[in-house]
Order: structure tokens, then C-alpha cells, then sequence
């Protein structure tokens, strides 16, 4: 995976190049923040106005909330900004205007959940941390052809990601399985002939990869 990423990572302006020491963490939590319910294309001209207007963590914790706000109008799901409104002025009042590099720290700030403390963990810190989201379920479900059906079977799921995260650049680890589901490993017709995985993946040998995650019937 880290070989492909090399190779074929997408070039985002929250990201630094692979293999390289990790990007700002004020930028991938915004940009991690942006991404949960918004694709990575609506996401970037967001990240670009929020990043110039407000660079860091202090200037973000000084802004007018209404300007905020309004900056955010468009990318829906209001809670997710007002959440980052609060954590900058957590992070600002009592880390020093820095996040804290560790999950379990992260977890204590608003709008921190299991998926964003990991993925800052990982990508800003260069911690070994779990990060599971919707594409990374769906690849690990193929990879290893799990039966059991979503939503069940999430704690099994993250078992097999904890088991496949590298100790070295985890960060890149899960950027590069995010990527994998987002551009190869799609939920219809995944391109399995360029993919850095078919050679181990169970759901292509058994020649039906779409047919993964497995669904519970409502
Ligand atoms: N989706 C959420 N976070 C992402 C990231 N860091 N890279 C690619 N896709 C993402
Ligand atoms: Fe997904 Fe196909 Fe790769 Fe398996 S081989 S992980 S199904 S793209």
C-alpha cells in the first residue's frame, strides 16, 4: 500500500508528500473535519478560503462566530462548525494553540470522534492509530471477503484494519487506503486489475467484489 501511495497518492492541499515528515496538524484537522460528510472536491475551495482567512488554531479561536458560520454556509451539517469553532478555542486556552498528538487526548476535544482523533493521530502525529471510515470498511470487507453483514460487523472491522496498519507511516497508510476506496476499490465495478491488493484479495478470488460489505436486511 505505502508503495502504490508512493506512486499514486492524490495531490491535496492538506497533504505533504508521501514519505515526507508529517503536514501542519491545524490543517488536517480542519480538512479531516471538512472531508466526514463532503466529498474531497467540494471540500478543497472550503479549505483554501478557511486556511487563508484563518491560518492557525489562535487565529481561528479569535474569529466571529457569525463569520464562521457563513464561511461554512454550503458545506452543511452546521454542528461539524460550530464543534470546530469550540475545539480551536479549547486548543487555543489550554494546549498553547497546539493539538495535542495523541488519540486519546484528541477524543476529549469537541467533534472529536473515533474516526477523527485517529486520522489526526495518524496523519498530523505519525501515530500508529486505528482509522476506519466508509472506504476503508468497504476495501477490508473485500480483502478479506468478510461474511458477516455492516452494521454488525464494525468491531470486526476494525479488528482487520488494526491488523494490516503498518508501525511505520501510518499516516500514509490510511491516507492510501482511503484513496484505494475512493478511486479503485469503488462500491460499483471496482477496478481489481489495477489494484495493489488483488493478489491477496479474497472477494476477487472469489469473483463477485461487489457483492462487499454484506448489508443487514432492514
Ligand atoms: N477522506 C477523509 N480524509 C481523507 C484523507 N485524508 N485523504 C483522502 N480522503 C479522505
Ligand atoms: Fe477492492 Fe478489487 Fe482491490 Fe479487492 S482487488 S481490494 S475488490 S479493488
Amino acid at each position: 500500500m505505502l508503495a502504490w501511495y508512493d506512486a499514486h497518492a492524490r495531490s491535496l492541499p492538506w497533504r505533504a508528500p508521501p514519505g515526507s515528515p508529517p503536514p501542519d496538524p491545524y490543517r488536517v484537522w480542519l480538512s479531516e473535519v471538512m472531508l466526514q460528510q463532503t466529498q474531497v472536491a467540494a471540500v478543497i475551495p472550503y479549505f483554501e478560503m478557511f486556511t487563508t482567512r484563518w491560518p492557525d488554531f489562535a487565529a481561528l479561536a479569535a474569529a466571529d462566530d457569525a463569520e464562521v458560520m457563513s464561511a461554512w454556509a454550503g458545506l452543511g451539517y452546521y454542528a461539524r462548525a460550530r464543534n470546530l469553532l469550540a475545539a480551536a478555542r479549547v486548543v487555543a486556552r489550554e494546549h498553547a494553540g497546539r493539538l495535542p498528538g495523541d488519540e486519546a487526548a484528541l477524543r476529549k476535544l469537541p467533534g472529536f470522534g473515533a474516526y477523527t482523533a485517529a486520522a489526526v493521530a495518524a496523519i498530523a502525529f505519525g501515530q500508529r492509530a486505528v482509522v476506519v471510515d466508509g472506504n476503508v470498511e468497504r476495501v477490508v470487507a473485500r480483502l478479506f471477503a468478510l461474511a458477516d453483514p455492516l452494521p454488525g460487523a464494525k468491531a470486526t472491522l476494525r479488528m482487520l484494519v488494526d491488523s494490516i496498519t503498518p508501525d511505520t507511516r501510518p499516516g500514509d497508510f490510511a491516507q492510501a487506503m482511503m484513496d484505494l476506496g475512493a478511486t479503485i476499490c469503488t462500491p460499483r465495478s471496482p477496478k481489481c486489475l489495477l489494484c495493489p491488493l488483488a493478489d491477496r484479495c479474497d472477494a476477487r478470488a472469489e469473483g463477485a467484489p461487489e457483492s462487499y460489505p454484506f448489508k443487514a436486511k432492514k
